[in-house]
């Protein structure tokens, strides 16, 4: 067996750098008594044949993303009408930091969503698509002071927080000389093992929401009850991103009742909503189970329903979906700039890296990927990005045919958290986006060039 297995074998060209720190007793395939099972390779990418998509690499160049229009819609139709059979009181408000494409927001915007907001950017973006700013959600465990200026002037509903976030809305509304509506994102301790730790929101370690474990919550609901500048309007708690399991989302409706029935019982006050958050998770990989909104509706809703029952009136629902809407609409196009194949590992190199998709280095995700006409049998291969860097992988250990050079390779379910997370790192170009509805191609964000890398310097003349 080798001295070495397969992560240390990368940790150490990591340190070293150089192919003289690699220990010399690899055996090809790394090690031997370790039977691995790897994925099927399926060929499939949504509804788009292989032929449609290697086109439209050639027409826009690549790296590009597709999203595909209709995808949206079904989703975001499943999503609203699955909570409708089971409340008669919905709203939902897309998360725009899952994709902030303009087109996008106001698509979902025509479908009837409003908009969770985190910066002025994103409400920005919100106000641009047509939302007013009484459907516009701005949500931020650290808000600045001109943050909370431009939501009060759009008659923006602010989520506090923290205490001292509520402290900071009330000397910025005495300031200014005007009333807010406001809702407060709670943390109810809730542990969610589905997903990846960096984007599990609702754990008391978490730097997100006012404690409902030590009463924090009351305490700013009274302050916001007694200040005549505040309209105290709901509750909110998000405890996460892809998360595909029932119990963590129970856990939270059953705390969120209690805690808008305790503030009944308190101070007299009934809120007019529950906001759920977003994080129900997609299927990421190939024969997956899907975790349906409609599912989600039927275990969260008879809570809400029971709890509220003597309400003079049933609070209204409201989800933050991100992921769900957006993500599987979306692929990521790059073309295979060259095939390494070693008697240690074998790799597809690519036009993009974790500059375009940063999910894989940052939450170790898994993407599902296609080599568009592949039609050699399939080998293990690792599709490594173009970054300067070891940890540029974006799939690893997958069986694959072997591309040629010039092939199309396409990244699926990329369409949430993939362009909004992607940087101009090692100076490559933003990738451009296209968005196919029917059969009809539309570009919505043209690549980048030089001067989109250059257009906020400024050339110091002394300086050089
Ligand atoms: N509401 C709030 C307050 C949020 O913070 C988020 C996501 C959402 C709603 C939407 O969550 P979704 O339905 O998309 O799960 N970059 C990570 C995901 C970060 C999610 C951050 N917050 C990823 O690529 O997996």
């Amino acid at each position: 067996m080798s001295k070495f297995n397969r992560r240390e074998f990368f940790q150490v060209s990591t340190i070293g750098g150089l192919a003289l720190s690699l220990p010399l007793n690899l055996k090809a395939g790394g090690p031997k008594n370790k039977k691995e099972k790897l994925d099927p390779y399926f060929s499939s990418v949504g509804r788009f044949s292989h032929s449609f998509l290697r086109k439209i690499a050639n027409k826009y160049g690549s790296p590009t993303y597709i999203y595909d229009w209709d995808l949206i819609k079904t989703r975001y139709l499943e999503f609203s009408d699955g909570f409708k059979k089971h409340y008669p009181k919905v709203k939902v408000h897309y998360a725009y930091k899952a994709n902030t494409n303009l087109n996008i927001v106001s698509y979902l915007t025509s479908l009837g969503a409003g908009a969770e907001c985190i910066s002025i950017g994103e409400m920005s973006f919100a106000l641009k698509a047509g939302q007013t700013g009484k459907n516009i959600i701005f949500t931020s465990n650290s808000k600045s002071e001109e943050e909370l200026g431009f939501a009060i002037k759009n008659n923006i509903l602010i989520n506090i927080d923290s205490l001292s976030g509520l402290e900071n809305l009330e000397k910025v509304l005495k300031k200014v000389k005007s009333k807010s509506r406001v809702c407060f994102r709670i943390n109810p301790d809730v542990e969610t093992s589905s997903t990846h730790k960096h984007i599990s929101t609702g754990h008391k370690f978490t730097k997100f929401g006012l404690m409902y474990l030590n009463g924090d919550i009351y305490k700013a609901a009274k302050r916001a009850i007694e200040n005549n500048l505040i309209s105290f309007e709901g509750i909110h708690s998000h405890i996460g991103s892809q998360i595909l399991e029932s119990k963590p989302f129970e856990k939270n409706a059953n705390i969120l009742c209690s805690i808008a029935l305790e503030i009944k019982r308190k101070f007299g006050h009934e809120i007019s909503f529950i906001n759920m958050g977003g994080g129900l998770g997609i299927p990421y990989r190939d024969n997956q189970a899907r975790f349906s909104p409609e599912r989600l509706a039927s275990i969260v809703c008879p809570i809400i329903k029971k709890s509220f029952s003597k309400f003079k009136n049933l609070p209204e629902v409201w989800l933050e979906p991100g992921r769900y809407l957006v993500a599987e609409a979306g692929v990521l196009l790059s073309r295979v700039n060259s095939v390494k194949m070693t008697d240690i590992t074998n790799f597809i190199n690519v036009d993009t890296g974790f500059n375009h998709l940063a999910r894989p280095i940052m939450y170790e995700a898994y993407h599902r990927v296609r080599i568009l006409n592949g039609k050699s049998k399939t080998k293990k291969f690792q599709v490594a990005g173009n970054i300067c860097e070891t940890g540029d992988m974006l799939t690893k250990d997958r069986l694959l045919p072997k591309p040629e050079v010039g092939d199309i390779l396409a990244l699926l379910d990329s369409g949430a958290y993939g362009f909004t997370m992607a940087s101009e790192y090692n100076s490559f170009y933003l990738p451009a986006e296209v968005a196919i509805k029917g059969k009809s191609d539309y570009l919505i964000r043209k690549r980048e060039d030089f001067d989109d890398l250059l257009r906020n310097q400024k050339i110091q003349k002394s300086l050089i």
